[in-house]
């Protein structure tokens, strides 16, 4: 992998979000040199849709969240929300487009003020905003945590610590959905939550979706975590993109040899697959010096001499999926 390319994007009407380009990029101290944490990627997602986005650690699926929130603003590129282009916005109308993004992170407690009350932590955005009545906004507050599971009484004499990581990440959901966002981009929300509980949020996420006609972007870096939620899921390696497809058909018709090995890598009942696909894989390099042509060469089972001097550019291969490879994989029809 390791590909540009703008060919799975849909039109600019279709789509609620729409990144073209997207470079970001962090100094190495004094050293004139760079961390390539996002190089060039584009991506879309139409409004209702859930996109997952998925990639081994330090692939840049944070910083990309974080991009379209302009936090920082990115290095190059277009993030168009909403027929807003939000790399040009001042900070007045930009703080405005963001109450209609939202983000919700990995780590619920350490997100939440651990010294306030949490229904004041779920109160904060309205209060920020001058949203509504007093009255207005003490209701608001009450049904939204009544809609994420959580006992207003409780939250109105409770502090984050006083509940358990998965109530955490239902406040966290509060607080985002309080303003009424159109999307909503969730940095590996059950990452840190037991089993059991990732379940449950997940299915949270799922209800809240439909009953809002959200639209998510889902970070993770496992694909089995995106599986079941996602309509359709990015790929990303060393700050690109390497592979677009609805959901069924990236898990049935995996292409590209990163996400074929990253479907491997899933724990299954069978231990050794898991330590095949990482014994393959090796160490990720470093997105201050990545490799020439496909940036995934120097792990991969089928480079070859084009894969150093050409880096593969997204093409459709039919069926709305997209891969950036020189030697795709093949399946039999
Ligand atoms: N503020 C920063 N300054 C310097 N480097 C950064 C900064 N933020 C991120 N990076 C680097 O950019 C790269 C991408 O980081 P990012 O956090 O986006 O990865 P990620 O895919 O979200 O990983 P993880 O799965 O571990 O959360 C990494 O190499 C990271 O070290
Ligand atoms: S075959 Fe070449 S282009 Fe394809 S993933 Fe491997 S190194 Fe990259
Ligand atoms: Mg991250």
């Amino acid at each position: 992998m390791a590909g540009t390319g703008t060919a799975h994007l849909h039109t600019a009407d279709e789509a609620l979000l729409r990144l073209e380009n997207l470079v970001v990029e962090f100094p190495v101290g004094r050293t004139g040199l760079k961390v390539n944490a996002v190089s060039g990627i584009s991506l879309d997602v139409i409004p209702g849709e859930t996109l997952g986005l998925v990639g081994e650690s330090g692939c840049g699926k944070s910083t990309t969240g974080r991009a379209i929130m302009q936090l920082p603003r990115p290095t190059s590129g277009s993030i168009i929300f909403d027929g807003n282009e939000l790399t040009k916005m001042s900070g007045d109308s930009m703080r405005k487009v963001r109450t209609n993004i939202q983000m919700i992170f990995q780590d619920p407690i350490s997100s939440l003020n651990p010294r306030r009350k949490v229904r004041d932590i779920v109160m904060e955005p309205l209060m920020i905003w001058e949203v509504g009545t007093k009255a207005e906004r003490a209701a608001k507050v009450d049904a939204t945590l009544e809609e994420v599971g959580i006992d207003p009484k409780r939250a109105a004499e409770s502090q984050p610590h006083q509940f358990s990581g998965g109530q955490c990440q239902r406040i966290s959901i509060a607080r985002a959905l309080v303003l009424d966002p159109k999307m909503i981009i969730c940095d590996e929300p059950v990452s840190a939550l037991d089993v059991s509980v990732q379940a449950q949020v997940l299915n949270l996420l799922e209800d809240l979706k439909a009953k809002r006609n959200l639209t998510l972007i889902f970070i993770a870096h496992d694909l089995a975590v995106v599986k079941n939620i996602s309509d359709r899921v990015a790929v990303m390696y060393l700050g690109k993109v390497c592979e677009v497809a609805k959901s069924d058909d990236l898990y049935a018709r995996p292409t590209h040899p990163y996400t074929d090995l990253l479907l491997k890598s899933i724990p299954v009942p069978d231990p050794t697959v898991k330590v095949l696909a990482t014994k393959i894989l090796g160490e990720i390099p470093s997105p201050v010096l990545p490799p020439s042509g496909c940036r995934f060469r120097t792990r991969c089972p089928f480079a070859t001499d084009i894969c150093a001097k050409e880096e593969p550019q997204l093409r459709d291969i039919g069926g709305e999926h997209f891969i950036a490879c020189h030697h795709p994989i093949e399946h039999l029809a």
